[in-house]
């Protein structure tokens, strides 16, 4: 075992982590553990864009606005203001950085960049790279990390767990290599940016989701976890049942895709005035009831009307992607399904990304930040990535390197190896469980029946927990089957509808101001 004395440690290399390295490592000396393969987690992934009010026609009371109607009443209103009204001065840096967002020649344009639509937005305030934002802000902001000497990039670890000392403050990571031999990493401030917990549903739409694995390190550590029975699913993800999961962009419908039955009937204008650009939780909701109403697996998104030109320009990697999987799109409706994309829950942070634990940070989709509610507006996901690591930058910075004495807690491991076999089993089974009783709509009974399941799952894992040597798979799925029950736990607590949280035995809103759930590891004993 081999133990590194660290400043500021990250885990996690998408846009939040990378943001967060960048912004500190003038100031403080910076390591970064990341995954050594790009394609893992979900920035890369991301189509849309970045909200944040940049037309001169646009304003931050309307974009607040916007946010609190899509999060259902449950956002917080500091969160979302400051969330808010930091977003220009983010894209500004991004800019300054060189990301090549798509520029908008027009002559009556109020912005020099192309700004698009989506779901629960009442202006254009979307700024993108064509269908592929994630991609070019990652490259960009991976050149810049790359080329820094202050920021320490790490690839070949796998973080398993936190450090914790008698004080209860977090003192860095325990890791795993390749080879499986266990590295402390011990730092001075630990922030996680491990992404969210869409992998605990068997549909997702990127290939690699996370586990909620970061949510749950912070728990052990005992750090609150806010508003997890609040799983967004995206409205649509490409219809393809052998290929990888592949999301067709809200922006598709921000620029005029229509959604149809499989029957070629509309259907959003009679359950929405915003139609196809109602807040996402209320489009996934009527797709999954279209498709049980007509019998089908899929639903269709409707984008011929917009002309070959229209769907290059705006859309080359749905167009490409489409094409090699054989459709195309300008002469063929898009097949597409609701499929897990966001967790707006996640370890609850101030304004800084300070969890409830002293020394432990978390910024992007592992966190909970208030900003939103029941259920996120489109493209504000990347905007949060972006403010709050900056804003967590600038506490650290004012912080500098701390000292701590406290004795650190042990960590046992048995030394039998766990069978691969029998951990992707449980996995599928427990995805199949949250799948089917903790998805769209949830029902008590189907919630009581999950908590029994994971319940079940739990049990089995615990043997093999208790005497194998740790591996990034099994610490990842013991994990994940916890967050899991913590989620159900969150679910049955919620004695109301509100957002993406649908129940049909409590359907309406419930009485008095609606409050987020908070929920500790405790809540499992
Ligand atoms: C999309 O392009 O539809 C995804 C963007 C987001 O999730 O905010």
């Amino acid at each position: 075992m081999t133990q590194g004395n660290h400043d500021v440690l990250i885990i996690g290399g998408g846009v939040a982590g990378l943001v967060l390295a960048l912004e500190i490592a003038d100031r403080r000396r910076v390591t970064l553990l990341r995954p050594a393969s790009d394609d893992l987690g979900a920035s890369r992934w991301a189509q849309g864009g970045i909200a944040a009010v940049l037309s001169p026609g646009d304003d931050f009371d309307a974009h607040v606005a916007d946010t609190q109607v899509a999060g259902d009443g449950l956002c917080d209103e500091a969160a979302v203001r400051f969330t808010v009204e930091n977003g220009p001065a983010a894209i500004e840096w991004l800019l300054s950085l060189g990301v090549p967002f798509t520029p908008d020649p027009s002559p009556d344009a109020g912005y020099p960049y192309h700004l698009t639509r989506e779901g629960g937005h009442g202006a254009r305030r979307i700024i993108h790279a064509a269908d592929a934002t994630g991609l070019a802000v990652m490259e960009t902001l991976q050149a810049h990390v790359a080329a820094h000497p202050a920021i320490r990039i790490l690839d070949d670890l796998t973080a398993i767990g936190l450090i914790d000392d008698t004080a209860g403050h977090c003192r860095g990571a325990r890791c795993l290599d390749s080879q499986g031999k266990l590295h402390e990493l011990l730092a001075s401030d630990t922030a996680l940016a491990t992404g969210g917990a869409s992998g605990l549903y068997r549909h997702t739409t990127s290939p690699h989701p996370a586990c909620g694995e970061g949510m749950l390190m912070g728990a052990e550590l005992g750090a609150e976890l806010m508003n997890l029975e609040f799983q967004q699913f995206h409205p649509t993800c490409l219809f393809d049942p052998q290929g990888t999961p592949f999301l067709i962009s809200e922006a598709v419908r921000g620029e005029g895709g229509r959604l149809l039955n499989v029957r070629g009937e509309r259907f959003m204008p009679a359950l929405h005035p915003r139609a196809e650009l109602a807040p996402r939780d209320v489009v996934a909701r009527a797709i999954d009831a279209e498709m049980q109403r007509t019998g089908s697996d899929h639903v269709l998104l409707d984008i011929r009307h917009l002309g070959e030109a229209t769907i290059h320009h705006h859309f080359p990697t749905i167009q490409a992607y489409c094409a090699g999987r054989g459709l195309d799109i300008t002469r063929e409706p898009i097949p597409v399904v609701p499929a897990a994309h966001y967790s707006c829950g996640g370890l609850s942070t101030d304004l800084t990304g300070a969890t409830t634990v002293a020394n432990l940070y978390a910024i992007g989709e592992v966190a909970c930040t208030g900003l939103h509610g029941a259920n996120r507006m489109a493209s504000n996901s990347l905007l949060e990535c972006l403010v709050f690591a900056r804003s967590c930058a600038a506490a650290l910075a004012r912080r500098g390197e701390v000292t701590e004495s406290a004795t650190l807690r042990p960590f046992g491991a048995g030394s039998q190896e766990a069978d691969p076999r029998a951990l992707d089993e449980i996995r599928q089974r427990m995805r199949q469980v949250m799948s089917t009783r903790v998805a769209i709509v949830r029902r008590d009974a189907g919630l009581a029946e999950a908590a029994e399941e994971l319940d079940a799952l739990q049990r089995e894992l615990a043997p093999i927990v208790d005497v194998s040597a740790t591996s990034a798979a099994l610490a990842g799925l013991w994990q994940a089957l916890r967050l899991a029950r913590l989620t159900v736990a969150s679910a049955l607590g919620r004695r109301e509808s509100r957002g993406l949280h649908y129940n049909p035995d409590c359907p309406d809103h419930g009485p008095g101001l609606p409050r987020p759930s908070r929920i500790h590891l405790s809540a499992l004993d």
